[in-house]
């Protein structure tokens, strides 16, 4: 079949797979840790400022973990290409004819063409377990064949039960793993699973790198939602298979999200809801401007103690703090002022502080609820309407997040915030001059918010105009020049276009700052020092030094989920896959949202698999390592 092949074409052809299963292979267990991270920085970022995250080299801006869709329409080409160039594939699947969406294409017969056509059913000798003992080995060995082939073309035909009889005496003349995979087939095409689960056991028992049964025991354990076992079968296939197969490594996707959707639920019921850390509650509460404490709950105003007022300028104060305590204070003193009422004017404006701190702790019905009520007692609060449009976005009902900032605009039309906010959503649709136009206006009714520049120069960056995009930050830093976000993000642009030197300067001129601002008992931002870490990381592959980093930035915030997994993916990279995995279940418990649970743990189950895989088949790793290197045909069935 090869020699009817140009050798351009086969090169070319192998050229490609080889491309394939690298990028397979990496994307699978490495890029993901990265697009991990990128995601969840991301859903960060997008309600704190700038949502643009460099990781490797490229940018990444997600509301939403794209992988599922990308992988599918990725996959659907290559399985089309796959078909195409592959004739023997087609052909074995065709003739299975395996009805299951089992990714194994069926019977693992020789074509038809290859064996003799004329098994004529009367010469088919009549095997038991009595009269095979008294066979010679010659007897077992042609007996064994033609009940396999007869086997074969009774399972072509559709006729099972006669197809289970036959490879069930060609097993017996002889033990081989494809009568058993054979005869599973059969099981499966009548979905009896505990059959096909123990008849490719068999055969995996007597050829632990059979791809086939593998898939096919996946593909039974899934259909009896036993989804850890389909994972894990499945990876292994993909692993000895070294990702050449699509719908495998689909399948690795899928089952993923099933079993980390299933721990996830588990999770999310057992899990105490509280404040994420300091460092996403100070990037939320920022992207709204700053405002002194409201008309009658100055620090000066003479408020009955334990009152609503009370509590709510308490909790308002102690938001200054940008510390862990200070926002756990804050929260319980929201919940107090609205339950001690009492409050006058400002019951609207409570309603608004609890309801952010709820959707903090991730209770989104109940912070939903308290947004709605902060309107209906007052809709001239506007912010009410920016929240609101903040916690739909986050849940991608961007259609209501729009509604909101529409009725907010009614309200009040001069609101900065709610241009700096709609814009947000513009730059998550990659909508980038609508949103460069709304930071424009955000800048032009208050040139003092300093995200709303900082957020422009990232636009402008993402739109092509680098010059402009650094103008801005230059001019930032003229204006701002006191403020650690802005050389933070300055940095992260300059490390996109790696410029290390400059953006590891600029990151630690932000880390100065912070520690500055804040003296060294907390409350600090550690986001330029994880950035420092990815440049050191990216520009020398200082591993050591970006690990530290990461360590001091859990000093300082040890529930930061960004310093977490960045240190899983650090481990990850040098192959530390057990550490790395504690990093990425730590990842999931300091998650809010359920997605972002599920998120987590995909990676997490991702590298436990491919550990369990790695110790189960010991002699799979020297495969993991040299995944890089050409395919090796020939080397799995
Ligand atoms: C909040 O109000 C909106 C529209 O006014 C409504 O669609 C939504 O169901 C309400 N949500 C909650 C949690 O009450
Ligand atoms: C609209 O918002 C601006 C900025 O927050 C504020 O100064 C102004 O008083 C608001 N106007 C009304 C009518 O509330």
């Amino acid at each position: 079949m090869a020699s009817a092949r140009s050798t351009t074409a086969a090169v070319e052809e192998t050229a490609a797979k080889t491309a394939q299963s690298v990028s397979n292979a990496s994307s699978t267990f490495i890029d993901r840790a990265s697009r991990w991270y990128a995601d969840n920085k991301v859903l960060a970022w997008t309600v704190a400022g700038v949502t643009v995250v460099a990781v490797g080299g490229s940018i990444y801006y997600l509301s939403k973990p794209p992988r599922v869709s990308d992988l599918d329409k990725k996959s659907k080409k290559e399985r089309r290409k796959g078909k195409k160039d592959n004739v023997k594939a087609a052909e074995e699947a065709r003739q299975a004819d395996t009805p299951a969406p089992a990714p194994a294409p069926g019977v693992n017969a020789p074509k038809a063409s290859a064996e003799p056509e004329a098994v004529v059913e009367e010469e088919l000798p009549q095997v038991t377990e009595e009269t095979v003992a008294h066979l010679s080995e010659q007897e077992k060995k042609d007996y064994s064949a033609k009940l396999k082939a007869a086997g074969n073309k009774a399972y072509g035909s559709k006729d099972y039960n006669k197809a289970i009889d036959l490879y069930g005496q060609a097993i017996l003349c002889k033990a081989d793993p494809v009568y058993y995979s054979n005869r599973a087939a059969c099981w499966n095409a009548m979905s009896n699973w505990d059959k096909v689960i123990e008849d490719t056991t068999a055969a995996i028992n007597l050829d632990p790198e059979y791809v086939k049964a593998l898939n096919r025991r996946a593909n039974a354990y899934e259909q009896q939602d036993r989804y850890s076992e389909a994972l894990l079968d499945y990876t292994a296939s993909c692993i000895l298979d070294q990702f050449r197969s699509d719908s495998s490594a689909q399948a690795v996707e899928r089952l993923l999200k099933k079993v980390a959707e299933s721990k996830a639920k588990s999770i999310m019921e057992g899990k105490e809801k509280k404040l994420p850390s300091p460092t996403f509650v100070s990037n939320y509460l920022q992207s709204f401007r700053a405002r002194p404490l409201p008309e009658g709950l100055e620090e000066s105003a003479d408020l009955s103690e334990d009152s609503g007022k009370w509590f709510l300028r308490k909790g308002l104060l102690a938001i200054q703090q940008r510390t862990a305590e200070g926002y756990a204070e804050a929260a319980q003193c929201f919940d107090s002022a609205v339950e001690k009422n009492e409050l006058e004017s400002h019951e609207a404006y409570a309603y608004n502080m609890r309801g952010t701190f709820r959707y903090l702790k991730g209770e989104n019905d109940a912070a939903l609820e308290d947004l709605n009520k902060s309107i209906e007692l007052d809709p001239a609060l506007v912010q009410s309407y920016v929240k609101r449009a903040s916690m739909h976005l986050e849940q991608s009902k961007r259609d209501e997040a729009a509604n909101d900032f529409e009725q907010a605009m009614t309200h009040n039309a001069s609101d900065p915030d709610i241009f700096y906010h709609r814009a947000q959503l513009h730059f998550i649709l990659s909508e980038f001059s609508a949103a460069a136009s709304d930071y424009q206006k955000s800048i032009d009714l208050d040139s003092k918010f300093i995200f709303s520049h900082i957020q422009l120069g990232v636009t402008q960056y993402k739109m092509g105009s680098i010059a402009s995009s650094m103008a801005t930050f230059r001019r930032c830093i003229k204006n701002f020049g006191d403020k650690s976000d802005v050389y933070n993000y300055y940095g992260e642009l300059l490390l996109d276009q790696q410029k290390y030197q400059e953006a590891v300067e600029k990151f630690e001129t932000a880390v100065e700052m912070e520690r500055k601002s804040v003296g060294e008992k907390g409350g600090m931002n550690v986001l330029p020092l994880i950035n420092k870490a990815l440049a050191l990381f990216q520009w020398k592959q200082d591993y050591s030094a970006a690990e530290e980093l990461c360590q001091k930035a859990l000093i300082i915030d040890p529930e930061c989920d960004i310093a977490v997994a960045t240190m899983a993916q650090l481990l990850l990279q040098q192959g530390k896959v057990t550490e790395a995995l504690k990093y990425f279940e730590r990842a999931a418990e300091l998650s809010r949202t359920e997605g972002e649970v599920v998120n987590a743990l995909s990676y997490a189950e991702a590298t436990r698999t491919q550990l369990e895989v790695q110790e189960k088949y010991p002699q799979l790793a020297s495969k993991l390592q040299g995944m890089g290197a050409p395919a090796m045909p020939g080397a799995v069935r």
